[in-house]
């Protein structure tokens, strides 16, 4: 198989201490994959906190994937650049139970569905202003019965669902349901009621793919009725696709539903690219104390080890985490257990050698 190269952000405050120490487990087993590090040093114009120089740029362009820590400001640009710039529109977020999770549900068991987040638009277009900006186009809202110019000063944000955004993410869904090869369901969810222009078309581009899909399932929820369905039968679902805004919110709900933001694996796939991260932010309040849960890093880098051809490793990790979680000795501190950081990555390698 050909050699890879993965471009790693180390991220910032309590991110390195899983960051590196997942690279450590991939290098030990001896794919031929290089890791390279572009820095996030400030450019020598002084434009500081969150550089992101060409040289990256070049590093992660010419990575086959990156592997990315979460950042609290210094490789913001990166993450930007890898979304937009790298159009990475499906971001993918497994919600799968495993022995040994504390999770807050009686009964866990069998909860395995994974939700597709539309990662590129919605109201993520950073499309904000000052209302009094708008006034040019005399809009008037029926639900409050006034002009927009009447409400008085304030801010707008843009929520876009474009055609082509939507479908290429509601067919990646579809794909990934048929992959998975498990209840062959996909389920739709944003507000299509209140939005019945914008959420709507995007349920409406769902009922258009979803006849290329005659051997899937498709069923659609508006999200609150969603999200109270989620949490009640959540061994219902498959795979989700939402909107960018919902996805963000209902995806770190999955990951309650688990157990925690510690667990919780992510990746963003673009038609030529993927980067891939956990779902939880940089834990600044324990950073420096070797307690971080490095589990959704590891999870993160098998989907990164799948994404680049190597299933067996990525099995393999996976392996060792179901293994370390069942057996219930080497448990993270937010997992009830009292396993340093290190602790956990020492049990996890010794089931990979
Ligand atoms: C996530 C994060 C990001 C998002 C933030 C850090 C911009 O919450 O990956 O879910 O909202 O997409
Ligand atoms: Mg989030």
């Amino acid at each position: 198989m050909s050699d890879k190269t993965v471009a790693v952000f180390l991220g910032d405050d309590a991110s390195p201490e899983v960051m590196a120490p997942t690279v450590a487990l991939l290098e030990s087993l001896s794919l031929p994959i290089t890791f390279v590090y572009p820095s996030t040093e400030a450019d020598s114009d002084g434009r500081s906190h969150n550089g992101f120089s060409d040289t990256a740029k070049r590093m992660v362009d010419q990575a086959d994937a990156t592997f990315f820590g979460s950042t609290s400001g210094a490789s913001t640009q990166a993450l930007f650049y890898l979304r937009w710039g790298k159009q990475t529109f499906a971001n993918v977020r497994p919600c799968k139970w495993r022995p040994g999770y504390q999770s807050p549900m009686r009964n866990p068991e069998s909860i395995d569905f994974t939700i597709v987040r539309e990662n590129l638009e919605d109201l993520y277009l950073g499309l904000e202003g000052n209302l009094e900006d708008l006034a040019a186009l005399n809009l008037y809202s029926r639900h409050a019965r006034a002009s927009l110019k009447d409400l008085g000063p304030g801010r707008y944000a843009i929520k876009a669902i474009t055609d082509a955004g939507s479908e290429r993410v509601i067919r990646f869904a579809f794909e990934l349901a048929r992959s998975r090869g498990q209840k062959q369901k996909v389920t739709l969810t944003s507000k299509y009621n209140m939005l019945a222009k914008a959420d709507g078309h995007f349920r409406d581009i769902g009922f258009e793919v979803a006849k290329d899909y005659p051997d899937i399932t498709f069923e659609t929820f508006i999200v609150d009725d969603f999200l109270c369905r989620m949490i009640t039968q959540p061994q219902a679902l498959d795979v989700v696709v939402t909107p960018n805004l919902y996805g963000d919110i209902l995806s770190d709900g999955s990951a309650g539903l688990m157990g925690g933001l510690g667990l919780a694996p992510s990746g963003c796939y673009g038609e030529t690219y993927a980067y891939f991260e956990s779902a939880h932010g940089t834990a600044p309040d324990i950073q420096g104390q070797n307690i971080i849960n490095p589990t959704a890093t590891i999870l993160s880098a098998a989907m990164l080890m799948t994404y680049l051809g190597y299933s067996e490793a990525a099995d393999q990790l996976e392996a060792a985490i179901d293994r370390v979680y069942a057996a219930g000795q080497t448990l993270p501190v937010d997992q009830g257990g009292s396993a340093s950081t290190s602790q956990f990555f020492e049990a996890v390698q010794s089931l990979m050698d």
